[in-house]
C-alpha cells in the first residue's frame, strides 16, 4: 500500500497545469512509496478554480489560500502563484506544519528569502523549490559525468536563456514584468534556471559583475492567460519595472569562469535554456529544447574522430529515463517535475530545496547590485 500524501495547491494556472499533471503521473511511472491525492485547489475566482479543479482532478476548491493552509485534510501546500505571494503563503503553510512546495524565484528578496528557510526550519516541515530543469536526465547525466571528473578541472560554464514573447512592444504589462509582483524580470524568471543549473552541476558562485536593460518601457495593462499568453484589458499603459534581458559573468569558488545571459528579446528562440561546460579534458552542452539529448566531447578520443557525439539520454542507464519508455522513445518538459517531485516524495535523491532557494537569491541580488553599482559585487554567503 502505498501513503498518501494529500496535496493543497494555491494557483492553478501554467504552472498549475505542470504541477497537477506531474502529481497525477508520479504514482503511474514510478514505483515508489507515496501516493500524492490532488486534494484541494485554491484560487481567487470561483468560477475559475471550480473549472480548473474540474479539469486537472482536484477533489476540491478553495476561494481563499488560507483556508487551504489551515485545512485539516492537506499535508503539502503547493505555491504556484506568482512570486510576491511565496513568502506569506510559504511561512503560513510552514506556521500551520504543512510541507512546502514553491515555484522559483523563492522571493521576492535575499532577506524575504531568508525568513521564508527559517520558517520551514523552525517548524521543521519538508521544502522544495521547483528548479525542474535539474531533472531532465541529459543534465542528471551530465552531473554524473562531472561527478566522475570525466571532463577533469572545470573551465567555463556558459548559459544562455533565451526566450522572445514579450518582444511585441503591444504585450501587456503582466505580473512578470512589474518590480512589486515579481522581484525582477528575466534575471529572476529564466536566468534564475540558469543559476540553479550552474549551482548544481558546478558549485557556489564567489562573485559576480552584470548588466540589465530595458528595452520597452511602457506597455498597455493586461494579464497572463495561460502558458506564456497575455490578454490586454484596454485600461491604460504602465510602467514595466524590471529588466527585459541581463547579462553577466562570474568567478565560482572552485575557479571556474561563468558566463550568463537570459533574455525575453531573442527572436525565434521560445524557451532556449542552453549551456556549455568545458573542462581540461571534454566538454558538454545541453539545450531545453532538445532536452534528451547531451552533446560530449572527450579530448582522449582517438585523433581524427575528435568532436562532440551527440547522446540520447533515453537508456536504462541515464538517470529517470528507465522509468518511461525503451531507448530513442523520447520525453518532454512535463516529465522534469515527475522526476523532481519522485526525488522530493521518495527522498530518492538531492532535491532542490529553500537553501537552495535562498542560495539563487543571494546571486540575483548580487547581479542586480552590479547593474545598479556598475561594478563587481561579492555574492553574499
Ligand atoms: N519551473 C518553471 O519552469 C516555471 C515556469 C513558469 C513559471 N514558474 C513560476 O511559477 C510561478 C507561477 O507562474 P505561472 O507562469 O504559473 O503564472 P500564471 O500567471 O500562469 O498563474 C498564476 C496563478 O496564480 C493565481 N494568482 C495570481 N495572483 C494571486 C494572488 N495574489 N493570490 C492567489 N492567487 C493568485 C492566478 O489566478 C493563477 O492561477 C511563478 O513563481 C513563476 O516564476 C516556474
Amino acid at each position: 500500500m502505498k501513503k498518501e500524501v494529500r496535496i493543497g495547491m494555491v494557483g492553478y494556472q501554467f504552472m498549475g497545469k505542470a504541477h497537477s499533471h506531474a502529481y497525477r503521473d508520479l504514482p503511474f511511472y514510478f514505483d515508489g512509496k507515496i501516493k500524492p491525492v490532488l486534494k484541494a485547489v485554491a484560487g481567487r475566482k470561483e468560477a475559475a478554480v471550480k473549472d480548473a479543479a474540474d479539469r486537472m482532478g482536484w477533489e476540491s476548491y478553495e476561494t481563499d489560500w488560507r483556508k487551504l493552509v489551515e485545512r485539516k485534510d492537506i499535508d503539502v501546500v503547493d505555491i504556484v502563484t506568482p512570486n510576491h505571494t511565496h513568502a506569506e503563503i510559504a511561512i503560513a503553510a510552514a506556521k500551520a506544519g504543512k510541507h512546502v512546495i514553491t515555484e522559483k524565484p523563492l522571493a521576492l528578496s535575499l532577506e524575504q528569502a531568508k525568513e521564508m528557510h527559517e520558517a520551514v526550519k523552525e517548524n521543521n516541515v519538508k521544502h522544495l523549490i521547483c528548479h525542474n530543469y535539474r531533472f531532465a536526465p541529459a543534465v542528471q547525466f551530465a552531473k554524473k559525468l562531472l561527478e566522475d571528473g570525466r571532463l577533469g578541472r572545470i573551465y567555463h560554464f556558459r548559459a544562455n536563456y533565451l526566450q522572445d514573447f514579450i518582444m511585441d512592444p503591444d504585450f501587456p504589462l503582466i505580473w512578470r514584468l512589474k518590480k512589486e509582483v515579481s522581484g525582477s524580470g528575466a534575471l529572476g524568471d529564466i536566468g534564475a534556471h540558469s543559476i540553479d543549473l550552474a549551482r548544481f552541476l558546478i558549485g557556489e558562485f564567489e562573485e559576480i559583475v552584470g548588466t540589465t536593460e530595458t528595452f520597452i518601457k511602457e506597455r498597455p495593462a493586461g494579464e497572463m492567460s495561460g502558458g506564456l499568453s497575455a490578454s490586454s484589458d484596454a485600461s491604460g499603459y504602465g510602467e514595466v519595472t524590471v529588466d527585459d534581458a541581463v547579462a553577466f559573468i562570474s568567478r565560482f569558488e572552485n575557479g571556474t569562469l561563468g558566463t550568463f545571459e537570459a533574455t525575453r528579446f531573442a527572436g525565434g528562440n521560445r524557451n532556449k535554456n542552453k549551456f556549455e561546460i568545458n573542462g581540461e579534458k571534454g566538454s558538454l552542452r545541453w539545450d531545453m529544447e532538445d532536452m534528451n539529448k547531451l552533446d560530449v566531447y572527450f579530448s582522449d578520443d582517438e585523433e581524427g574522430l575528435q568532436g562532440f557525439r551527440t547522446v540520447n539520454c533515453t537508456e536504462e542507464v541515464h538517470p529517470y529515463a528507465g522509468a518511461y519508455w525503451p531507448a530513442g522513445h523520447i520525453i518532454g518538459y512535463e516529465h522534469t517535475f515527475i522526476n523532481l517531485l519522485h526525488a522530493f516524495f521518495e527522498e530518492s535523491a538531492p532535491y532542490p530545496d529553500f537553501e537552495d532557494g535562498v542560495k539563487n537569491q543571494a546571486v540575483l541580488e548580487a547581479v542586480e547590485k552590479s547593474s545598479e553599482q556598475r561594478q563587481w559585487v561579492s555574492v553574499s554567503k
